[in-house]
């Protein structure tokens, strides 16, 4: 498969690849990153499922997570990208992100959400993009907001992703780009 590539001022956003479990735990074994899921970090097994499942999910789509390089140190500090789900009986493709915690609040986030909302409008022609965000997760709304998304309601039938870090028992708001 061909490797797709984004590129913003400070952030190369690349497929995900099976490698990238030693830098992805770091995110998704981290304890403050996970209390924002209200699930516990992943062990090496778990994060070598969820990877496989953005694989199989890429490959079903054709559009998935990309990992997010800072271009300066070589690093790779997050993940960012697009994942179809059914919410509420809808087909809906959200944007999702997960930034390692010692890398918050200096606009990763946004920038790489920025980048993946224009790539699925302006080459994969999607319609509309959701957000999924448990109420009380500031940081994330803030982002939905400043990438041009606004709050359309809170949802009952969530979209259990391949990673089944959401409990439906979670109240979730809807972000929406249109
Ligand atoms: C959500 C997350 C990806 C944001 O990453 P980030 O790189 O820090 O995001 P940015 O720096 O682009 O923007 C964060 C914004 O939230 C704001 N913010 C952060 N914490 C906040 C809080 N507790 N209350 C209010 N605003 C807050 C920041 O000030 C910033 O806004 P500003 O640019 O207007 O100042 C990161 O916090 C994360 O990985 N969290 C854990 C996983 C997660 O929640 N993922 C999203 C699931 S829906």
């Amino acid at each position: 498969m061909n490797e797709l590539n984004l590129e913003t001022s400070r952030l190369r956003l690349r497929s995900m690849r099976p490698s990238d479990i030693d830098e992805l735990i770091y995110i998704f074994g981290d304890p403050k990153v996970m209390a924002s899921f209200n699930t516990d970090p992943f062990d090496r097994t778990q994060m070598q499922h969820w990877i496989e499942g953005n694989l199989e999910h890429q490959t079903m789509y054709g559009y998935g997570l990309f990992s997010v390089v800072l271009k300066s140190k070589g690093v790779l500090i997050g993940e960012c990208g697009l994942e179809h789900m059914t919410v509420d009986g809808n087909q809906e493709t959200e944007l999702g992100y997960d930034f390692r915690s010692d890398y918050w609040n200096q606009g990763f986030a946004t920038e790489a959400a920025t980048a993946v909302r224009d790539h699925a409008f302006n080459v994969l022609h999607l319609p509309c993009l959701i957000s999924l965000i448990r109420v009380g997760n500031a940081a994330s709304k803030r982002v939905s907001e400043k990438i041009g998304m606004r709050f359309v309601a809170e949802i009952t039938q969530n979209g259990i992703s391949y990673g089944n870090m959401r409990s439906t028992a979670d109240p979730i708001h809807a972000y929406r780009t249109d």
